[in-house]
């Protein structure tokens, strides 16, 4: 019987490798470092199903190089290394994986809003560099209060609604804009939605949770941080183009906003002599937003399943283009 081709261009768990080899051939990327796109290329080649990652730019001359090309699936929500469309128009469907890491990005969204807004990296690196020489003061280390205060989320999709959920637990008031507004979950959860600008004017702290795409990229400039409050934390785990860093940066030197927690930066990774890195009032992760054991394993068993569904010409689980199936005809 004929197996198909796999290829998967970065380690993942094994036992989502388990699931594919039952299928199909499989072929890994075997180092940390990403393929570059020649060798991205070359690996793609033969193959049927390719499983991918963030880091991997799949657009013409790839798909060009990869004439066998059935399925591609990646082990992420955020799908701007992918030109879906021109995927749809070769027919082939892309799989992504939302839902299962939602919960642990909103996790980390709060984990970056406390830290920043507690002083907490700034103040563990003052106590292990040695500074701590006078046991307790009233006028040291003061942050901003997190509970009590409004956070304004642009991008309620999964994870902003999971941040707003997490929000409610310290009794902060949610206001919002999206695409798409949700009068249910505004009824249910009590979140308000109104426009960018109120948001950037009103909010304590801002999650910004849009994806990337051409009319979000640099969504949060110079223009917008003059907008918020000079109090305000703004907190991105989306993609580092979403906001335009040398206007942050700016932002966070003048004053125009307190302080920024960020898991993501154009360029990824942050070049080690960037002006963020300089701030103290910044918290830096690298790009971590998913990265539990339980919801990494569940985004690679997903993306296994969407990637053998593909393979097997049925519909995937979870599909970024689900137009393609009419042309698929399934
Ligand atoms: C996503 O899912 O888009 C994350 O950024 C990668 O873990």
């Amino acid at each position: 019987m004929h197996r198909p081709r796999v290829y998967v261009t970065r380690e993942i768990f094994p036992d989502a490798l388990d699931l594919i080899e039952k299928e199909a051939e499989l072929e890994v990327w075997p180092e940390d470092v990403p393929p570059t796109p020649e060798q991205l290329r070359e690996a793609l080649s033969g193959v049927d199903g390719a499983l991918i990652n963030v880091m991997d730019r799949v657009d013409a001359v790839l798909l060009d190089a990869a004439p066998n090309l059935r399925v591609i699936s990646q082990v992420a929500v955020g799908l701007d290394n992918v030109d879906v469309a021109l995927a749809t128009q070769r027919g082939i469907p892309v799989g992504y994986t939302p839902g299962v890491l939602a919960k642990a990005t909103a996790d980390l969204a709060f984990a970056l809003l406390l830290a920043t807004a507690r002083r907490v990296v700034e103040s563990d690196k003052w106590v292990r560099e040695g500074n701590w020489e006078i046991a307790h003061h009233p006028m040291f280390w003061l942050g901003s209060e997190v509970n009590g205060s409004t956070l304004g989320i642009l991008g309620l999709g999964g994870i902003g609604l999971e941040v707003a959920k997490r929000a409610l637990g310290f009794d902060m008031k949610v206001i919002y804009h999206s695409r798409t507004r949700k009068p249910e979950v505004e009824a249910e959860l009590g979140l308000k939605y109104t426009t960018t600008n109120k948001v950037l004017a009103q909010a304590d702290f801002l999650s910004i949770h849009v994806p990337l795409t051409p009319e979000t990229h640099h969504l949060i400039g110079e223009k917008e941080l003059k907008k918020m409050k000079p109090t305000s934390i703004l907190v991105n785990l989306s993609r580092g183009p979403v906001v335009d860093t040398d206007a942050l940066c700016k932002a966070l030197t003048k004053g125009w906003i307190a302080g920024a927690g960020l898991d993501v930066f154009d360029p990824e990774p942050v070049p080690k002599d960037h002006p963020v890195l300089g701030l103290d009032n910044v918290v830096v992760l690298p790009h971590i937003g998913s990265a539990s054991n339980r919801s990494r394993r569940e985004m690679c068993l997903l993306a296994a399943r969407n990637l053998l569904a593909g393979l097997r010409g049925e519909r995937l689980e979870e599909c970024a283009n689900p137009e393609v199936y009419q042309a698929l005809g399934i």
